[in-house]
């Protein structure tokens, strides 16, 4: 398994060109294309971290991070993704780190996804679906997801966010309408971000096969 998360990860910096600043996501499959970035580090400007972890990595091998503020757009953002569809859809939150990591997304032009191949599904939903909430709402909004959707959310207990919010899982949804579902749970007050990458997808999906395998 990790072995195809390197491969993922060291193929993204075909996507690297001099003097980006790059968009880093979160996870284990980042971490590999963090250390490839290291390599070429001299040839980038720096990066922008949607995470504490990615942010500590980068720092430890010498890679500026930058506040999004101050960059404007950004032309790359490489992230991992908890499950993928044929249309490059995405549920991504496993680490907690959604809400950052949309935001980059959204700022970015073009958004390569790594993944292994575990990770690639016929239709969103096996792995349960991550929305970040304020924390008074946590209630409220696993009330309105169980109406809304069917599907059961289950208070990730013990995690707190990098925003200061927590998390619900919502387990048992077969997601055939990404972009509808993340419009309807966008909309329930209390809801910080929700872990479907849809309305805006990944431009591109890298596979870590052992020739990895280019989706666009
Ligand atoms: C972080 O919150 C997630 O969106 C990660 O991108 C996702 O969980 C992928 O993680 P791995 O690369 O560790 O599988």
């Amino acid at each position: 398994m990790s072995e195809s998360k390197r491969l993922a990860g060291e193929k993204a910096i075909d996507y690297v060109e001099d003097g980006m600043i790059v968009g880093v996501g979160t996870g284990s499959t980042v971490a590999y294309f963090i250390d490839a970035l290291a390599r070429i580090k001299h040839r980038i400007d720096g990066a922008v971290s949607s995470s504490e972890q990615s942010t500590q990595r980068l720092r430890a091998h010498g890679i500026e991070v930058l506040d999004l503020n101050a960059t404007g757009p950004l032309p790359l953002y490489v992230d991992g993704a908890d499950e993928c569809d044929p249309q490059r859809h995405l549920i991504k939150g496993g680490g907690a780190a959604l809400t950052r990591e949309k935001i980059i997304a959204e700022a970015s032009a073009t958004f390569v996804c790594i993944v292994d191949p575990a990770k690639q599904v016929p239709v969103l939903g096996r792995f349960p679906l991550p929305v970040e909430v304020i924390p008074m709402a946590r209630s409220l909004v696993a009330r309105e997801i169980l109406a809304a959707t069917g599907g059961q959310p289950v208070w990730r207990e013990q995690v707190t966010t990098d925003n200061g919010n927590w998390v619900l899982d919502v387990h048992g949804l077969s997601i055939t309408d990404p972009v509808a579902l993340e419009a309807t749970l966008n909309q329930i007050p209390g809801v910080v971000s929700v872990g479907l990458f849809a309305r805006r997808k990944a431009d591109v999906v890298i596979v870590g096969t052992p020739t990895p395998t280019v989706l666009d």
